[in-house]
């Protein structure tokens, strides 16, 4: 593999295979016992993705070069494509990368000779997020198979709706969308269904936010919208015993889900920015590995279970 910004890159196989590196890394520590340089370029917001990454690559004993759009010579109009190649001269073994824009995979590919990550891109796909998500729902039921996973909220703005009905479906989950109708996308094989109907069958709500930022020329309102289209407390009294409540954050409290919700029994929003650190681990691992810059003698995994 090249640079890593589907999930569609993977096979099944190895999907599998990075979810069970992350559940080691709960417990063992792993340790590049070379320098290698990560270099993080985040354009746009992020607390979750931005600081598990930063994370992620302090526990595998990677050399942190941070950069942002305020503090660096982005400010001044530089592109994402200079500072790219400029990251790579200084000497970064590989890069990460969030940018509002739907093009900035097609125009770098060719264009940058160390393995790129995708860590947010426009409205296309939000892979590390995905994988995250996946791995929080092999923890939790084990199987995919006739799980029914129900991505309710701004399906048509949301890179993480683009990047989970691909995959999920792949692995052989029953995906479903529920969604004010401002917000589908035609686009979706997938059925919709009212949120009413969705709490009764759902094995996983997974709740996106609805990201204003994206709006701009569009006739979309969310007064209302959590009794219309949201996860109200009387809704998730319907929801299965069973049934878990995601969202990849940040949350808009008492828009997409009534804010005492985000972090009660069914939440598993907490575990989902934990495991975002250690699957982040195993992805960049996994990278470069492929690209020939760590092979195994490169990396001393330790057995010092945590306490
Ligand atoms: N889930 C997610 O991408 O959150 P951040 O925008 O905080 O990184």
């Amino acid at each position: 593999m090249k640079h890593f910004f589907s999930v569609n890159q993977l096979d099944v196989d190895t999907i599998y295979h990075l979810c069970d590196a992350a559940k080691r890394y709960r417990n063992e520590q792993v340790h590049v016992s070379k320098q290698i340089f990560a270099a993080n370029v985040f354009t746009e917001p992020s607390t979750r993705t931005k600081l598990s990454f930063i994370a992620a690559q302090r526990k595998i004993g990677l050399d942190v070069l941070e950069i942002d759009g305020v503090q660096s010579s982005i400010s001044k109009g530089e592109s994402l494509e200079d500072t790219a190649i400029t990251l790579e001269a200084i000497g970064a073994d590989v890069l990460i990368i969030r940018d509002q824009s739907n093009e900035w995979i097609d125009e770098l590919q060719d264009k940058i000779s160390i393995p790129m990550i995708n860590a947010g891109a426009g409205t296309l796909e939000h892979p590390t997020q995905c994988m995250l998500d996946v791995y929080t729902l092999y923890e939790e039921f084990g199987s995919f198979e006739d799980l029914n996973v129900v991505i309710a909220g701004d399906i048509k703005h949301s890179r993480v709706a683009h990047s989970n009905i691909q995959t999920l479906t792949r692995l052989g989950a029953n995906v479903y969308t529920s969604c004010a109708p401002a917000f589908q996308d035609p686009t979706l094989d997938v059925p919709n269904v009212s949120m009413d109907e969705a709490v009764t069958f759902a094995d996983c709500m997974m709740l996106l936010r609805i990201q204003h930022e994206r709006h701009e020329g569009e006739e979309t309102s969310v007064d209302h919208y959590l009794e219309q289209y949201g996860l109200t407390k009387s809704r998730e009294k319907q929801m299965k015993k069973k049934a878990i409540i995601m969202h990849p954050g940040p949350v808009n409290r008492n828009v997409e889900m009534d804010e005492t919700l985000i972090y009660c029994d069914r939440s598993r929003v907490k575990q989902q920015i934990q495991n975002g650190v250690y699957i982040r681990m195993a992805i960049m691992l996994y990278m470069l590995q492929k690209w020939g810059i760590i092979d195994e003698s490169f990396t001393n995994e330790r057995n010092d279970t945590k306490q």
